[in-house]
């Protein structure tokens, strides 16, 4: 029995008790033993009776709490299903969309594989073309750097011909020379050697590298030598170990190589440059021959264009000799002038430092400087004795007669210059145009002081010779009125030497 069924029994027991209480209460006057034994049977009966009744209310009472309760559960399991419908719904139109999705989603797997390797291709592509480009690059680079080598070389070449222009000394163009092509070949030793036609051998010009001193006198047959058979046949010639080379004219022990190179213009040979070195020289390309060429090339046109200098300064001086023959022939009291005053001019501008091309100028304008006396009255130039005023204002007029002369050739024009100048005094009392100091050109200063100390130690028509102290005492008196002072300075060294020199030729003589 469990615990609820003993507390209905002891319910049942109670109210039996109660109820025979009752009863006993009530019948109490009148009891035998059949009417109490009927009473435990009817109490036993109502409590039997009250017991199931109560047993029976308390199963239905508890199935009525389990209808109700499976009713809530019902509902609850029926809420939960319709839940659990909905939620399978919503997952049902979930697992569809995930599906589309996944089919979206493997179609882009799909696609972004696709690209992937497209790309991965692509990438693969990419990187050869790079490495080719790199490569490319690469190539690029080493004959960028080339082209600039062969460029500055070709600029160094070229500035050769530029050096020449700007340098009217040929010796300082031909060290350019040299100097260039020893950096462009890198050869130790290089010199120019010129083609003597008359000789038919080639004679040195200039070197540099030479240990040893070179004799300037130095020259190699045509017929001899890696150079002369360079000169001979017109080509460049390379010999990269001289010792097995019979042509080898040996002449440094340190030789191994020896690279010739013909100087031509046109086919006319001009000379060979030639170079020596200790190692071999790697002609490593057709650019390196043509490089070869451009250089000797170039050296030919410069010793080309210095030899017709040469040859057309030679022609005018040979006219300029001839011009003052005719001056000298009219005027017999100016013989060996010119070429004195050359010499005392040269000297004064030596010792002021002039620059080659300016003593090149004032050795023609000495020369020429009384040309203008071609136009003059011999009888005037020869005359013995004074001369009246109105001679003295015709010879006067010799600059000017001398600067219409040359007037019009332009490469004469400095010198035309000088020549109408030599005559004009830094104080302004000078003819023709009575020029000041400053107005004047140096070269003519200088040689307005060699003209007159040359006329003042010389014979003249109208004077005895005047003794070099004189000429001492007239410098310095005109110093800063006749003359420019500091070429009267100068002047006045040279003369003193002129006497020194005087005098110790005399002490000899007396000696002897
Ligand atoms: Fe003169």
């Amino acid at each position: 029995m469990n615990r609820r069924n003993k507390r209905l029994l002891f319910q049942t027991v109670l109210i039996v008790i109660l109820l025979t209480v009752f009863f006993f209460a009530i019948i109490s006057y009148n009891l035998n033993y059949l009417s109490i034994i009927l009473l435990i049977f009817m109490d036993v009966i109502i409590g039997l009776g009250i017991f199931k009744y109560n047993q029976r209310s308390q199963e239905v009472l508890r199935s009525e709490i389990y209808l109700q309760e499976k009713e809530k559960y019902l509902k609850e399991l029926e809420a939960l299903n319709t839940e659990l419908k909905s939620q399978k719904d919503a997952y049902a139109s979930l697992w569809e969309e995930t599906a589309v999705l996944n089919t979206e989603l493997y179609e882009k797997n799909k696609n972004i594989s696709e690209q992937k390797q497209s790309i991965e291709a692509l990438w693969e592509e990419s990187n050869a073309l790079n490495e080719e480009l790199i490569q490319k690059n690469s190539e690029l680079s080493i004959l960028n750097d080339k082209i600039q080598l062969e460029k500055e070389k070709l600029i160094m070449i070229n500035s050769i011909g530029e050096h020449m222009i700007s340098s009217s000394d040929i010796d300082d163009v031909l060290l350019n020379i040299v100097n260039v092509t020893r950096i462009i070949l890198d050869f130790q030793t290089v010199r120019i050697l010129k083609y003597d036609s008359l000789d038919n051998c080639l004679e040195l010009l200039t070197t540099i590298g030479y240990q040893r001193d070179v004799n300037k006198s130095f020259k190699i047959p045509l017929e001899k030598g890696i150079s002369g058979y360079a000169g001979r046949n017109r080509e460049i010639v390379l010999v990269n170990d001289v010792t097995k080379d019979d042509r080898y004219i040996h002449e440094l022990d340190t030789t191994k190589a020896e690279l010739a190179i013909p100087l031509l213009v046109e086919d006319e040979l001009i000379g060979v440059l030639d170079l020596q070195n200790n190692q071999p020289f790697i002609c490593r390309s057709e650019e390196d021959q043509i490089l070869l060429k451009v250089l000797g090339s170039n050296i030919a046109m410069v010793l080309k264009n210095h030899q017709l200098g040469e040859q057309a300064r030679q022609y005018f001086l040979d006219i300029v000799e001839a011009l003052i023959g005719a001056i000298e022939v009219k005027d017999s009291y100016t013989s060996g002038h010119c070429e004195r005053v050359k010499e005392i001019a040269l000297e004064i501008g030596q010792l002021m430092k002039l620059d080659k091309q300016d003593l090149e100028t004032l050795e023609l304008a000495a020369l020429l400087h009384d040309i203008g006396k071609i136009g003059m009255p011999e009888g005037i130039l020869n005359k013995k004795g004074k001369l009246t005023k109105e001679e003295y204002e015709l010879v006067k007029k010799h600059p000017l007669i001398g600067y219409a002369m040359l007037d019009g050739i332009s490469s004469l024009q400095r010198i035309n210059k000088i020549i109408l100048q030599h005559h004009e005094r830094v104080d302004g009392q000078g003819y023709p145009n009575k020029l000041k100091g400053n107005d004047m050109d140096i070269l003519a200063k200088i040689l307005a002081v060699a003209d007159a100390i040359d006329a003042m130690t010389s014979v003249r028509s109208y004077r005895v010779i005047q003794s070099k102290e004189y000429v001492l005492e007239q410098l310095e008196i005109c110093s800063g009125t006749q003359f420019d002072q500091k070429i009267a300075s100068i002047a006045k060294i040279i003369v003193l030497k002129s006497i020194h020199e005087d005098k110790c030729k005399l002490n000899n003589s007396d000696v002897g």
